[in-house]
């Protein structure tokens, strides 16, 4: 089948990438200039394992292209994807400027049926919204053309993303048209053959389904961190909580990690669009907002910590700090923890030595010549010359570091650990002070 993707971003790439890979014909438009001349020259602009080879090898067997012209992206496919960012509004409402823009497209150069499908997490009513915005552009031209919304909200993680849209848990399928059901069936047959993954539904209930999804996994996680502060005032250790309930089948084991606070361009930006249109709506979402609270404050817990074992003073203090996208595996650095805490170091006077896998080049893009800010080629770079160690993002090569080496490069033997990695009892062999999230009350500072 042809089709359009609007948006070369996480989800518009890896879309694009994945249905070029089964065999589908696409295009994928971008207005950012400089990302699409990237992967005209065979450069994949974000990081997501496995990606550049599938963009790779699509591109050459002719399936997948990029361009930046919207008529030709229009004209090219059945099925229009919308998959541009819907980043937060000053009020923390979803901002549908780049979905409408790309609605007003489809309907100034379409010329045949289209089916246009939102991808991009957008609030409940939007499919309407984009209805009318194309239908208003074609009226203006004086045509009459059929075309059909379908919400597909996408739902795959950064870091494990084509494995996900390859083998998705489920495909919803938002829509009120048969016909648009049955391309969307078309489109996603390869995906569904050892079991059948769609979930047919009505536009709003897609919609909402998304924001349903991010809100509770966000939830599991502020209570969970609800949970850790109280064990540190408490004596009692997360882990061992944690390990408790999440073998309950009921609870189970994900999404309960406690840590500084989940970032992202998504659970953030969701948990509070979605309360935001609860109150649009004359409702107070009264967990969304605890859970959105309690996340503000758990990314600067480790700040606290750090600046109590100083007695508040961090001038000229040197903090290393191992991670710095949210989470594993991807470059993304949006609404990271590590910010928040590199941020409030540097109003406190501290400098921060950093490494992260993946994100060093996000970090230079977002923090250029930031002073206060070393950005090192390596972990025990980053541990050279300086007073403590933080760790902000999980990644595997930070999960058994030799811990000698680092008691000796430390100025005080200190190890903040946002995401508990380690166990206490090896760290306090080498002689490393550990503070870790919720674990006993020698951490509870405050
Ligand atoms: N990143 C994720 O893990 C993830 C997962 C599920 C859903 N989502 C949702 O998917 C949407 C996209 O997220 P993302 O992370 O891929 O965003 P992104 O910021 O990485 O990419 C968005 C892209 O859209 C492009 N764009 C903006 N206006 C355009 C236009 N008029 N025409 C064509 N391209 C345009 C931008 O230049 C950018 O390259 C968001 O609504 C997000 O909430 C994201």
């Amino acid at each position: 089948m042809k089709i359009t993707i609007f948006g070369t971003g996480y989800v518009g790439l890896v879309t694009g990438a994945c249905l070029a890979d089964v065999g589908h014909h696409v295009l994928c438009m971008d207005v950012d200039q400089a990302k699409i001349d990237k992967l005209r020259n065979g450069q994949i602009p974000i990081y997501e394992p496995g990606l550049d080879n599938i963009v790779n090898h699509t591109v050459e067997a002719g399936r997948l292209a990029f361009t930046t012209d919207v008529k030709e992206a229009v004209q090219h496919g059945t099925l229009q994807f919308i998959a541009v960012g819907t980043p937060p509004d000053e009020d923390g409402s979803a901002d549908l400027q780049y979905v409408t823009a790309v609605a007003k497209s489809i309907g100034q150069h379409m010329d045949d049926y289209k089916v246009i499908v939102d991808k991009s997490t957008v609030p409940v009513g939007t499919g309407d919204k984009v209805k009318a915005a194309v239908r208003t552009q074609i009226e203006s031209r004086g045509l009459e053309l059929e075309f059909d919304v379908v919400s597909n909200p996408e739902f795959l993680k950064e870091g494990a993303a084509i494995n996900d849209f390859m083998k998705p848990d489920r495909i919803i399928i938002g829509t009120d048209s048969d016909r648009a059901s049955d391309v969307l069936r078309e489109v996603y047959y390869p995906f569904n053959r050892s079991h059948d993954r769609m979930i047919f539904m009505d536009i709003r209930s897609a919609e909402l389904t998304k924001y349903a999804a991010n809100s509770l996994l966000a939830t599991k996680i502020s209570f969970m961190n609800e949970v850790a502060n109280l064990a540190e005032r408490l004596g009692a250790d997360i882990e061992s909580v944690r390990r408790g309930i999440g073998s309950d089948p009921r609870i189970g084991y994900h999404f309960i990690y406690p840590g500084c606070g989940y970032g992202g361009s998504c659970f953030p930006k969701d948990v509070q669009a979605l309360a935001r249109t609860a109150s649009e709506f004359g409702y107070d979402a009264r967990i969304l907002n605890a859970v959105e609270a309690v996340n503000y404050a758990q990314k600067h817990v480790l700040f606290d910590k750090i600046s109590h074992y100083f007695g508040g003073d961090l001038q000229g203090k040197v903090v290393a700090i191992w991670g710095l996208a949210f989470k594993p595996n991807t470059d993304d650095m949006r609404e990271a923890s590590a910010r928040t805490l590199m941020e409030k170091l540097w109003k406190a006077g501290a400098k921060v030595q950093a490494f992260d896998p993946e994100s060093m080049e996000e970090t230079q893009r977002i923090y250029g010549d930031q002073e206060g800010l070393v950005l090192c080629g390596t972990k025990e770079q980053a541990l050279k010359g300086a007073d403590v160690l933080t760790i902000c993002t999980e990644w595997k090569e930070f999960r058994s570091p030799d811990f000698a080496a680092i008691a000796s490069a430390l100025r005080e033997p200190v190890v903040f650990d946002g995401r508990n990695l380690y166990d206490p009892e090896i760290l306090a062999r080498h002689e490393l002070i550990y503070y870790a999230i919720g674990r006993g009350r020698n951490q509870f500072q405050s």
